[in-house]
């Protein structure tokens, strides 16, 4: 039996690469539904390849200049409701959450009602909501595979291994472009130096929060409610070649980590061949040729993203979706030249310190404070968008 995927964000670094996993195992999936943004060649060449049942575009007038290219039996919708239909058709196995941003929220929530099981990459969903969306898991008896390398080896290092064993969890990151930088040589990073990751090619926005190390902070969060564990058990370690990409200690003091290369196909793979593992003829790991690994302290005092992610999750309720939102403005801002570097993290910060925490709230309470936390950071930076 074929595994039946829609992907959201399939014209997206993630997307792009899940379909090179499915071109390498075309017996194994079939291409139900795809969605993007603005990339109208780019999903009407997939659409041409894959023959989806729907595709799904970002603005309503891309509609028209899609529909003559593509086959008469795909449908082709747009928006965010054009992205839920793609999330929750009938046909549909597992979606693959490759949106960026609290974008893929809704689509998250609609398919997991629906009983359909997520390829999770989209980290900020379970930033925003993780309460919500974990609960939801639960009642529809859904599974979410990790996509992210760092939670992928967490979940690998995991199996067959008793929840109550675990005594910690240990998150690695590479520190990004300017792991040795001092705050002072940070205040005139420009958008082109933060854009070149040493190990990993990403989209824009990830690239960004990893140089600022606010994506290890959203990881966490991710963490703490994808494994359910409180935040004092997880710990960051710097580890600059990606190759341990993520370790869990045991009450025993073993420590179990998953090792690869630094190739975002392979937590991709895993994630839709879970509990199987299927030989791909990728390059493999060469520890003679790694050489070393080494680990370091993140630097917080220099990369303040960090602890004060750990912040937003242990005040939880909002604070989380507050910290997001304004870290997706701010990051916004500073690609567009509007901002500087460091002024990313200090906009979140004085964002989160006005906003009144709603310590238990439900989805609406979510989405507002999201939607307050946009408008606060714009408005503290004072550049108009
Ligand atoms: N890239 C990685 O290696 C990596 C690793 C771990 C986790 N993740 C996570 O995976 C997610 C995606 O990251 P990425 O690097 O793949 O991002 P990306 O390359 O920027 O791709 C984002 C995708 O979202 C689509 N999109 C944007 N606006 C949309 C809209 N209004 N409606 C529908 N689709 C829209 C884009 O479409 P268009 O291009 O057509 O506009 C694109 O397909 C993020 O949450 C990230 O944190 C990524």
């Amino acid at each position: 039996m074929k595994k039946r995927i829609s992907i959201l964000g399939s014209t997206g670094s993630i997307g792009r690469q899940t379909l090179e996993v499915v071109d390498r195992f075309p017996e194994k999936f079939e291409v139900v539904a795809l969605a993007a943004g603005s990339n109208v060649d780019e999903i009407v060449r997939q659409s041409l390849k894959y023959k989806p049942k729907l595709v799904s575009i970002g603005k309503p007038e891309d509609v028209q200049k899609i529909k003559p290219l593509v086959s008469e039996e795909t449908i082709v919708r747009f928006g965010i409701e054009g992205m839920v239909e793609a999330a929750v058709l009938e046909e549909v196995d597992v979606v693959v959450t490759s949106v960026t941003g609290t974008l893929g929220l809704l689509p998250t929530i609609e398919a997991i009602k629906a009983g359909k099981d997520i390829a999770l990459a989209n980290k900020e969903t379970l930033v925003a909501a993780g309460d919500l969306v974990m609960a939801l898991v639960k009642e529809k008896g859904v599974k979410i595979f990790p996509v992210d390398s760092e939670h992928s080896a967490i979940f690998q290092s995991l199996n067959g291994e008793k929840r109550p064993d675990v005594n910690k969890l240990i998150l690695t990151a590479s520190g990004g472009p300017f792991r040795n930088k001092s705050s002072k040589e940070l205040i005139n990073i420009r958008p082109e130096d933060a854009l070149r990751h040493p190990n990993w090619s990403m989209g824009r926005k990830i690239t960004i929060d990893s140089a600022t190390l606010m994506n290890k902070g959203l990881e966490v969060i991710e963490a703490r409610w994808l494994f359910g564990i409180d935040f004092q058990k997880i710990d960051v370690v710097i580890h600059p070649q990606s190759i341990i990409h993520s370790m869990v200690e045991f009450v025993d003091g073993s420590v179990i980590g998953q090792m690869g290369l630094p190739d975002m196909k392979l937590p991709i793979q895993y994630a839709l061949s879970y509990p199987d593992r299927w030989e791909n003829g990728f390059p493999k790991l060469d520890l003679l040729q790694i050489g070393k690994l080494t680990f370091e302290r993140p630097r917080t005092e220099v990369f303040p993203a960090l602890p004060l992610a750990f912040e937003a999750g242990r005040l939880g309720g909002t604070m989380p979706a507050v910290m997001n939102a304004a870290n997706e403005i701010a990051v916004e801002l500073f690609l567009a030249g509007h901002i500087g570097f460091v002024k990313i993290v200090e906009l979140i910060e004085n964002v989160m310190g006005k906003h009144t925490l709603i310590k238990v709230p439900d989805l609406n309470g979510i989405l507002e404070s999201d939607r307050w936390a946009r408008e606060e950071t714009k408005r503290l930076s004072g550049i108009k968008l």
